[in-house]
C-alpha cells in the first residue's frame, strides 16, 4: 500500500554542517535502497521531509527511527496517511536531498508543472516558506 508522510521539525540547536551531511547521506542511501521517494532539506533551523513509498517501509522508519532521533525535535506532521500517488517517483532521483536554493527552486517548478492533486499544492505552499 502506498503511503505518504510529511513533517517539519526543529533541528537540534548545536547541529554542525557535518552532522547534517551525515543525516543527509544516511537518508539518501537508505531510502534509495528501499525505493522510498521524496525530499529532505534543512533550512532556517528546521528539517522538512516528504517520504513516499510502501507503508511497511515508511511507517516503521518514521515511528521507530526518525521520531526518536535526538538530532531533531518538535515534529509537526503535515501528512501521515495512505496515498497511492508518489509525487516524487518521476522526479530526478527517487529520493532527493535539497542542499541549495537552486535545487529548491527546481522542486517547486516540478510541483507547479505536475499539479497532480491538492497534496502537490500543499507541498508547494510549505516549500515557499523555506530559504536554504
Ligand atoms: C530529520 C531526519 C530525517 C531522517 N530521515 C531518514 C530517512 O528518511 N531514512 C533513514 O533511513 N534515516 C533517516 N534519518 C536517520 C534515522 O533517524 C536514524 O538515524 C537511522 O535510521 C538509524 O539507522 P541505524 O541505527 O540502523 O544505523 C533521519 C534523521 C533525521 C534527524
Amino acid at each position: 500500500m502506498g503511503y505518504t508522510i510529511c513533517y517539519i521539525s526543529k533541528a537540534k540547536d548545536d547541529l554542525t554542517e557535518s552532522q547534517i551531511e551525515e543525516i543527509f547521506n544516511k537518508t539518501y542511501t537508505e531510502n534509495s535502497l528501499k525505493s522510498i521517494t521524496g525530499i529532505l532539506l534543512h533550512g532556517m533551523g528546521n528539517f522538512f521531509q516528504i517520504l513516499e513509498g510502501e507503508k511497511n517501509h515508511i511507517l516503521p522508519l518514521y515511528e521507530e527511527n526518525i521520531k526518536n532521533d535526538e538530532r531533531h525535535s518538535d515534529i509537526f506532521e503535515v501528512i501521515n496517511k495512505p496515498k497511492d500517488t508518489a509525487i516524487f517517483a518521476n522526479y530526478r532521483t527517487h529520493f532527493n536531498i535539497i542542499r541549495t536554493n537552486e535545487q529548491l527552486e527546481d522542486v517547486k517548478k516540478y510541483l507547479r508543472e505536475h499539479e497532480i492533486n491538492t497534496t502537490t499544492d500543499k507541498f508547494q505552499r510549505l516549500l515557499n516558506s523555506f530559504i536554504l
